[in-house]
């Protein structure tokens, strides 16, 4: 146990996948996952155990934001040894060649901050993904048929943005998508070497306005959950 986990040793998986949203882990969980366990729910944070074609994986929580997600990946890493963490979650296009359903695996996150950020002072550290598991992304995806985009996103700290003028250089410097969490994700993965990507689904548009129906969110969010279990284990999906 620690301070945000319940789950006790043994019982975290050295595969993490973590969406922000906790009932997205619990769907995720009970659709892919086999011989599945509910090991965390401190906080309502939930967190699942299971199996992926014999694979341990564990399905947990992160909270909206690097300040959350940066204590649980803390944890999951220097309390459970988790050695690859793959964020699955939504992000908002920015091109308009990336259309709302498709999928952005993030090969760089940009920031104007992160909770790392003190330890960096005035250097512009570059958050980047695993190489590995970015590539074994990229096969589970075109194995899928999945659209696909691979490049940099922007981790923002805010999701009511009062700086559109961030958000157009962002634009203009080719970034896919927007969310909030990769960033320090790659940034405390590096740190403790482990291996770290993420792998989003877009669900809304900021230069069109579209935005995914609700009615196609599962259908789209499984996509992105089996190309991250097919990059955790090298397979093609
Ligand atoms: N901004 C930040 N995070 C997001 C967005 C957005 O527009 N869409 C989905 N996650």
């Amino acid at each position: 146990m620690t301070i945000h986990i319940g789950a006790s040793p043994g019982e975290i998986a050295e595969t993490v996948l973590l969406p922000g949203d906790p009932y997205r882990a619990k769907w995720a969980a009970e659709t892919f996952l086999e011989n599945v366990k509910l090991v965390n729910e401190v906080r309502g944070m939930l967190g699942f155990t299971g199996t992926w074609r014999g694979n341990p994986v564990t399905i947990q929580g992160s909270g909206m934001g690097m300040p959350s997600l940066s204590i649980y990946v803390n944890e999951l890493i220097k309390d459970y040894g988790a050695q690859t963490l793959i964020r699955i979650g939504s992000c908002g296009g920015m091109q308009e060649r990336v259309d709302v359903r498709d999928v952005i695996i993030a090969m760089t996150a940009s920031t104007i901050s992160t909770p790392s950020r003190g330890i960096f002072r005035e250097l512009n550290y570059a958050p980047c993904a695993d190489w590995e598991l970015l590539r074994a992304a990229v096969s589970a995806a075109e194995a899928k048929g999945t659209k696909t985009h691979v490049g940099g996103i922007y981790s923002a700290d805010v999701f009511y943005d009062e700086r559109p003028d961030l958000n157009d250089q962002m634009v203009r410097h080719g970034i896919l998508g927007v969310e909030m969490e990769a960033a320090e994700l790659y940034t405390l993965a590096a740190r403790f070497g482990r291996r770290a990507l993420a792998v989003l689904t877009v669900s809304d548009h900021l230069l069109t306005g579209a935005s995914l129906p609700s009615d196609q969110r599962e259908r789209s969010f499984g996509d992105m959950v089996e190309i991250a279990l097919g990059a955790a284990f090298d397979t093609k999906g």
